[in-house]
């Protein structure tokens, strides 16, 4: 759909509340800047693409995202360089995919015009709050959800696209102990768990709660079908090295296509690191710790880049992984975050410049 954004209306705040961010020790997605972006839809179109003082919203109790979670979302972060210049990644990845969940979920399109230059619009207006405190950046959550109202099971005639702003420090400290699920699914075939749909989020709440009770931080997702494949590892990718092969499970129905991940496999792949995208049995895991051969595990999104794990749980007993000199995660995670926050070139052409 093409539309031209013609012009995006700015209303600042009368009196930013930047001064009262600690930013050398910022939380992850807690604390938000002073504005966002919001954009209706109704009567068929996309339309008043406008940035705002970040506020509440007012909402009928009837609007259709209370009762039949019609929402999606994206995760991204903004970086800024030494020269305060403001970088984005891979932006039109996450514009791409919005739309590929929206589908999914019954939503209409955004254009993309909207999405770009509502979100350009908005980091210039927000660019103090990108915050340069290593392993910090601007996360930013665009996301849209059904404003209509109605309580017949279908979509709604209204929607709303926002994005807000938060900068934030790393997503997880240290590394993940994660256990192997083999009762409760996040996704199933046919289903919507390719696409970013809050409710995909909301059913990992609960088996995650019991593997946090146990003793663990993350769920390792295995297949619905057999829960013979590993298949995401919480709310990320995972990643699996064998000796010196990298491993990944292929993108499916059930499986969300990472930004971070298909980033992960290109440059791994252009330092010819041995890759393999193929399904990966639990057995196969377990075989590799018990041999010596499983050198490191680790999770890739954009939230948490690259999350490295400390070990397994799989049937009541743990398979720790060795410390290891050269470990792909530590290599891997340099390489990507050089490339995001300017520190290095960029021969993907990954980076893009919001000013
Ligand atoms: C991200 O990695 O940006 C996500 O959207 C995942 C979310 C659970 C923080």
């Amino acid at each position: 759909m093409e539309t031209k954004v013609t012009n995006i209306t700015v209303e600042k705040v009368k009196t930013s509340k930047i001064s009262q961010v600690d930013f050398s020790n910022l939380p992850f997605g807690k604390v938000y800047s002073d504005h966002m972006l919001v954009c209706d839809y109704s009567n068929g179109t996309w339309h008043s693409p406008r940035v705002v003082p970040y506020q509440g919203i007012t909402l009928d109790p009837a609007a259709k995202i209370f009762h039949y979670g019609q929402s999606v979302f994206e995760g991204m972060k903004a970086y800024k360089d030494t020269d305060g210049h403001i970088w984005l990644f891979r932006p039109e990845e996450n514009q791409k995919r919005l739309n590929i969940s929206s589908k999914r979920i019954s939503i209409p399109e955004l254009p993309q015009e909207i999405f770009m230059e509502g979100l350009k619009t908005l980091l210039q207006v927000e660019k103090d709050w990108i915050p340069t405190t290593p392993g910090s950046s601007l996360y930013i959550r665009p996301f849209i959800f059904a404003s209509g109202t109605g309580l017949h099971a279908s979509p709604a005639d209204q929607y709303k696209f926002i994005i807000a702003c938060a900068p934030s420090g790393p997503y997880f400290s240290g590394k993940l102990k994660v256990l192997i699920e083999e009762k409760y699914s996040r996704a199933a075939n046919g289903g919507v768990g390719y696409a970013k749909a809050g409710g995909n989020y909301a059913g990992q709440f609960y088996p995650t709660q019991l593997a946090i009770e146990k003793g663990y931080q993350q769920v390792v997702w295995t297949d619905d079908n057999t829960h013979e494949y590993i298949e995401e590892a919480g709310a990320m990718n995972i990643f699996v090295r064998i000796n010196d092969t990298l491993l990944t499970s292929p993108v499916s129905d059930r499986i969300l296509d990472g930004v971070t991940r298909k980033s992960v496999i290109e440059l791994a792949k252009s330092e010819d690191f041995p890759v393999e995208i193929r399904k990966i049995r639990v057995e196969e895991l377990v075989a590799a710790s018990k041999n010596g051969s499983l050198k490191e595990m680790f999770g890739a999104g954009t939230a948490a880049v690259i999350s490295p794990i400390s070990g397994f749980g799989h049937r009541d007993k743990d398979y720790m992984l060795p410390e290891i000199e050269n470990s792909y995660a530590d290599h891997l995670k340099k390489r990507i975050t050089d490339i995001q926050y300017n520190r290095a070139e960029d021969p993907f052409n990954w980076r893009y410049q919001v000013l």
